[in-house]
């Protein structure tokens, strides 16, 4: 696992240098009129296409949505996705009810494409074009470099579709550059992991994009350590699950630079002033003086692609917390590489 992570910065590079695939599978979707965007994922790859949902909705202005697999697969629903694009995530590519959702989608009427690390599988072959993530082979159950890989690959298929360059050239040199300088960040990740060895739970909170960050560290948490991790939007978080939040209660902040940061600001105060145990993951200045730790990011950005640098130090946060424990992150209890949901 913690090999996996430090080739993020490298496993970007490499899908940022040849955008080909990614552009001419977004001309296709384009020429088609699509006007619904449905994606498909379990586990870590449904956390990259809750990101997705965010590019296609805030980029690209249309309206997406997570796929309900069951209706299709178990229900047998007749879905109608007539002018939809169904986008199918999947590290091995042989989760089957993601399969078996977009190839039935395919059938429907959608112009279907797959995002796999693994082109010649179930879903590559379901779906109409295949993008494909070069991570290399990921040998840890806890997918880290191919979530990096599938935001990757999601930001040069909408970066590709609304034309914007600056995306495209941030994805081959910016975002590497700060994921190598987050994976230094990995001491003062020791000193968090040693601070909440203990712990039971944690709330980790984020909003925007970085919604789907705050899924993907509590999953990593919850798969390695074992802590009932919750992952809250912060305006759900303040809905109703703040509540929870009594003194010394660890909450992990993802506080990042973009239109999210002041309401991010205002729930830390929230939390602070209930004296909840707040670590903070940030790329902006503001000063978090009030909590245990401030972990700080020092490159920023475009925010549409600060997920891809803010889930560093959450999975760092995950191994470290993990051997801290006493256990091994690369043998959680009872999970395998692949697992078979119909
Ligand atoms: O191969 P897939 O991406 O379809 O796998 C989906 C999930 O099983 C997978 O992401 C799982 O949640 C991992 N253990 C996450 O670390």
């Amino acid at each position: 696992m913690r090999r996996e992570i430090a080739e993020q910065a490298d496993v970007i590079a490499g899908l940022g240098a040849d955008p080909t695939q990614f552009r001419e599978a977004a001309e296709e979707a384009k020429a088609r009129g699509i006007r619904f965007v449905v994606f498909a994922g379990r586990g870590t790859s449904d956390n990259a296409a809750v990101y997705g949902e965010y590019l296609a909705t805030i980029l690209a202005g249309l309206p997406a949505g997570l796929a309900v697999p069951s209706a299709a697969t178990l229900y047998r629903a007749q879905i109608d996705l007539r002018d939809c694009l169904v986008i199918g995530v999947s590290q091995s590519g042989e989760t089957p009810d993601v399969a078996e959702y977009v190839a039935n989608a395919r059938q429907a009427g959608a112009f279907t494409v797959a995002i796999t690390n693994a082109g010649d599988s179930a879903l590559g072959r379901a779906a109409d074009r295949t993008l494909v993530l070069g991570a290399g082979q990921e040998r840890a159950v806890a997918a880290t470099k191919t979530y990096t890989a599938q935001l990757g690959a999601l930001a040069l298929f909408w970066g590709a579709w609304v034309g914007d360059q600056s995306l495209l050239d941030a994805l081959r040199e910016a975002v590497p550059a700060a994921l190598a300088t987050a994976v230094r960040l990995e001491e003062r990740i020791r000193r968090v992991a040693a601070l909440l060895r203990d712990a039971d739970r944690l709330i980790v909170t984020g909003r925007g994009y970085n919604f789907a960050t705050a899924l993907e560290i509590a999953l990593k948490v919850k798969e390695t350590c074992y802590v009932a991790a919750m992952p809250y939007s912060a305006a759900d978080l303040r809905h109703g699950p703040i509540a929870l939040v009594e003194p010394r209660y660890p909450i992990l902040l993802l506080a990042m630079a973009g239109p999210t940061c002041s309401g991010m600001v205002e729930l830390y105060e929230e939390l602070c002033a209930r004296s909840a145990q707040v670590v903070v993951v940030t790329d902006t200045d503001v000063d978090f003086r009030a909590a245990v730790e401030t972990v700080r990011l020092g490159r920023v950005v475009p925010e549409p692609l600060s997920p891809l640098v803010a889930v560093v130090p959450g999975q760092l946060l995950a191994l470290h917390l993990s051997l801290a424990r006493g256990l091994d992150p690369d043998r959680p209890r009872s999970l395998r590489k692949i697992t078979l949901t119909r």
